[in-house]
């Protein structure tokens, strides 16, 4: 499957989109962001936004001193979003997270909900989240599901779909690790996966109640 085709997918599913996602589903993604110490005015990236479930618990984080650029790579998912939510620190963009338009150092923390398994190229894309991270800035790839739910239930959605997998979970912390990012943390459960990683430098994250030092935009 190409990007094109990944893009194509998703345009066909953007209106009934919002139908698809469970309510428990919602709450996870919550509970995942919560336990996340965001601060006010820190600058977040929800790749992959889709219809933008995670834009509303983001905006009223980071509050009217932050910012929350969501990208996708599909248009008609972007409208959907648009149309339930806009807010004057709020941007939308239409990009590939393999060619991210966005200065190096960029954000205090990138989002990938529901999406890593269907970038194409998955090194690239980790390594953009890199670049556009500011130094002590944190990623978190996370789902609702495990990482065996997410993959069967990929695998038995269509062709469209059946080869966008999560890598396990070696593979997932080999990756970031390879890219330059630290503090490699996976989680995998029944009801959630979760890999949250740092990139190294001024850190402004803590992860799960481990404060870095030198944290500034997020404060523990
Ligand atoms: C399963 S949906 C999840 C949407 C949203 N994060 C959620 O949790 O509901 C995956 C999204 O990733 C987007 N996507 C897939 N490949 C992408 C890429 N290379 N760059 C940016 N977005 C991409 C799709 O268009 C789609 O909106």
């Amino acid at each position: 499957m190409t990007v094109t085709g990944t893009r194509d997918f998703f345009n066909q599913l953007a209106e009934e989109w919002d139908l698809r996602i469970r309510p428990e589903f919602v709450r996870r993604l919550h509970e995942i962001l919560q336990e996340l110490t965001l601060r006010e005015g820190a600058a977040v990236l929800d790749v992959g936004t889709g219809t933008g479930i995670a834009l509303p618990h983001l905006l009223g984080r980071v509050g009217v001193s932050g910012s929350v650029t969501a990208v996708d790579i599909s248009e008609r998912m972007l409208e959907v979003a648009r149309r339930k939510l806009t807010a004057p620190n709020l941007h939308y963009v239409m990009a590939d997270v393999a060619h991210l338009p966005f200065l190096d150092d960029s954000f205090d923390l990138v989002l990938c909900n529901s999406c890593f398994p269907h970038f194409q190229d998955q090194l690239r894309a980790v390594s953009e989240i890199h670049r556009v991270l500011k130094p002590g800035g944190m990623v978190v790839i996370c789902h609702p599901e495990s990482r065996d739910e997410v993959n069967a239930v990929h695998r038995s959605a269509g062709v469209a779909v059946r080869r966008h997998l999560l890598p396990d979970n070696e593979g997932m912390r080999a990756l970031f690790t390879s890219l330059g990012f630290q503090n490699v943390q996976l989680t995998d459960l029944p009801d959630r996966y979760v890999l949250k990683a740092v990139k190294p430098g001024n850190a402004k994250v803590s992860v799960e109640g481990q404060p870095i030092p030198h944290e500034r935009a997020l404060i523990s």
